[in-house]
């Protein structure tokens, strides 16, 4: 798998922590403990966007990066509002870094498929940007299989290459499975998959009742799009596999991704540090292989991408 340096030659963590919660969820301070707390749990690797928390996210965990900035992987996003053509990218990007107050930024994914914009012109941007040496990396981010592959293409064209992809991927959202994980491990690029919590779902605290000041109350968007009661079983089931072992289960559910065929890094996220503590927890998580044959039997899998079901 293509493995991910820091600027100072360490690989990516296993882990990966995401900021979207710095600057709103978590206010500065907090935001900095739980910075600590993942760094003293040895990952490395820090997700952000431009479109996070109002330019909040980057700010505080540029500042949280200063003082072992080489020692840091840290990726973020731009084109998620304003398309991907070329001058967007290189506005949003000018703010991003300076919020970040870095010259560098080690990996810079595009946060979405802008089906307006020619994506040569989007992909040539990104090239310049690694010959400028302003980026290390390329990614992309809530692309279909094809589109990758296709950008793959398009960029290989140019001298270049797709080096991390990040999709969503969760026990309730394995989509991802079905082509785009595969594709990436064709092509070899390096996955990070964000929500494994499927935004807090899977942490248990819905199953008793609703958790009021929990995402899934509190945001429209993300009460969609993890609405289905099917989704919500499977929660359950999940949380009640984790009470048998007396683990917590978003230690359990961050540890089937990690655990999972295509073995990808998940992007864990938290707003305190009680809510940290377990997702760090499935690092280290070790449990019976028949626990995770109770998981594989009680969460279906998606279908094949060729729909011949009778050969999967
Ligand atoms: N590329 C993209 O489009 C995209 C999209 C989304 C996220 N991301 C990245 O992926 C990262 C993670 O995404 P995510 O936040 O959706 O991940 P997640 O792990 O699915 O959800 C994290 C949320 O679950 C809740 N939670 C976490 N631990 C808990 C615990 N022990 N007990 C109870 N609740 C708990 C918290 O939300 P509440 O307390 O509010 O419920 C927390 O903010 C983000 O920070 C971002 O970097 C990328």
């Amino acid at each position: 798998m293509n493995k991910l340096l820091t600027q100072s030659g360490m690989e990516t963590s296993a882990l990966t922590f995401g900021a979207m919660q710095f600057g709103a969820g978590s206010d500065a301070h907090a935001s900095r403990v739980i910075y600590h707390m993942c760094r003293d749990a040895g990952i490395n690797h820090f997700d952000t966007a431009n479109g996070y928390t109002n330019g909040q996210s980057e700010q505080i965990l540029g500042g949280c990066i200063r003082q072992e900035r080489d020692d840091i992987f840290v990726a973020t996003k731009v084109g998620y509002t304003g398309g991907a053509a070329p001058e967007n990218l290189e506005h949003q990007f000018d703010i991003s870094r300076q919020r970040l107050g870095m010259d560098v930024v080690d990996l810079l994914y595009l946060h979405r498929f802008d089906p307006e914009t020619p994506l040569e012109a989007t992909l040539d941007w990104f090239q310049n940007q690694i010959a400028l040496g302003r980026i290390r990396y390329v990614g992309l981010s809530n692309f279909a299989a094809w589109q990758i592959v296709q950008a793959q293409f398009l960029i290989s064209e140019m001298g270049g290459r797709i080096d991390a992809v990040q999709p969503m991927y969760n026990l309730v959202k394995r989509q991802a499975e079905v082509e785009i994980l595969p594709a990436c491990r064709a092509f070899d690029i390096a996955t990070f998959t964000y929500s494994p919590l499927g935004a807090g779902l899977l942490s248990g605290k819905y199953t008793q009742g609703f958790a009021a000041d929990g995402r899934l109350a509190t945001d429209t968007r993300y009460a969609k799009r993890y609405g289905l009661a099917s989704m919500h079983e499977t929660a359950q089931n999940i949380t009640k596999i984790a009470r048998d072992f007396q683990i917590h289960s978003a230690t359990l559910a961050i540890a089937w991704v990690l655990r999972s065929a295509f073995k990808p890094s998940p992007i864990i996220s938290a707003r305190t540090t009680d809510q940290l503590r377990p997702c760090l927890d499935a690092i280290d998580l070790e449990l019976p292989q028949d626990v995770w044959d109770h998981i594989a039997a009680v969460v279906p899998t998606p279908p094949p991408a060729t729909d011949r079901l009778e050969e999967a």
